[in-house]
């Protein structure tokens, strides 16, 4: 598997993990109301999922069990196909989980009928890897579409929103232009403030970054790392990069296979990984940490 790692010199690897070590939780201390754990947001019991087809069956996830806090930045790793996307999509209920409770603020969002799940959906943002903007439209239209399929007509407040959000990420000059027009960070901007849009409490990210050079996904994760602080969301971002877990996560689920195989703070997973798969994603990092100490110091061409 080809596997970018998002360094740009053999001392940011080393940065990194310092980074990771110095990183404390910053999640927020006021409980949620009808959240039956304090302070936890979205839980995940038990869940397994399987795809059929014909005779095909593949057992995408087997048993997870996750805690993900109110107001945290949770990172979810682990090579192509172990099972993050299924997991994600389990969230906001793109897939029925084959068994287990996906529960957000203590609701099982599995018995809920048509129109509590599409409210509940308002609730939560997602942005993907390949950004996903309708290049028939413009910067401005593709935010309003959130907003339109929620119900909302009054096309002052979604202008008014739009500009908010568009000044947010940066990308105020940007209202009238078409996707083919933007870079590729600029793209997953503009897809951020419109999942931003319907002012959901939780955004799902999958593979946000891994289109993105490393300096603009360095300016992403900064995005959500400020987005996070500004509007208090709660953000559950997967990647097989342990680089953006290390920059912008306060704790870490590694999946191998469909499972979770080991979770915790950044800090503890980087400092002392048990599982195989953790130390095979751990093992660029480690690799550039040795060279920069063989070299002493950065190269000049680095
Ligand atoms: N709709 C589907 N139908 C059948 N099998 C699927 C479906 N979606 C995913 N799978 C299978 O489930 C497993 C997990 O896939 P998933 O997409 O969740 O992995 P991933 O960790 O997101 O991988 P990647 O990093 O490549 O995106 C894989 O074996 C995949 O082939
Ligand atoms: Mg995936």
């Amino acid at each position: 598997m080809n596997q970018r790692v998002g360094f740009e010199s053999f001392t940011e690897a080393a940065e990194l993990l310092a980074l990771a070590e110095t990183r404390q939780p910053r999640v927020q201390t006021a409980p949620s109301r009808q959240s039956p754990l304090p302070n936890v947001h979205v839980e995940v019991r038990g869940v397994g999922k399987v795809y059929t087809s014909g005779r095909q069956r593949v057992e995408a996830l087997r048993n997870i069990d996750l805690n993900i806090q109110r107001g945290e930045i949770f990172g979810i790793i682990g090579r192509s196909g172990a099972g993050k996307s299924s997991l994600i999509r389990t969230l906001n209920r793109l897939e029925d989980v084959s068994e287990g409770q996906v529960l957000i603020d203590g609701t099982d969002i599995g018995v809920l009928s048509r129109d509590a799940l599409a409210k509940q959906r308002r609730r939560i943002g997602m942005i993907f890897q390949h950004f996903n903007l309708l290049n028939s439209k413009t910067v401005l239209q593709n935010l309003a579409l959130p907003m339109k399929a929620a119900g909302e007509k009054d096309a002052g407040v979604i202008l008014s929103r739009a500009r908010n959000l568009l000044q947010l990420v940066g990308l105020e000059d940007k209202e009238n232009v078409y996707p083919s027009r933007l870079s590729g960070g600029q793209k997953q901007r503009v897809a951020i403030a419109r999942a931003l849009m319907t002012k959901p409490e939780i955004l799902l990210c999958d593979e946000a970054t891994s289109a993105l050079d490393p300096e603009t996904t360095h300016a992403i994760l900064e995005l959500l790392d400020d987005i996070r602080q500004k509007l208090g969301i709660t953000v559950i971002l997967i990647t097989h990069e342990m680089a953006v877990i290390s920059e912008i996560c306060d704790r870490v689920a590694v999946m191998h296979e469909g499972e979770v195989v080991e979770q915790g703070d950044v800090a503890q997973v980087f400092r002392q990984p048990r599982h195989q798969a953790t130390r095979a994603l751990l093992a660029p990092i480690k690799r550039m940490i040795q060279r920069a100490e063989v070299f002493g110091h950065e190269p000049a061409y680095a």
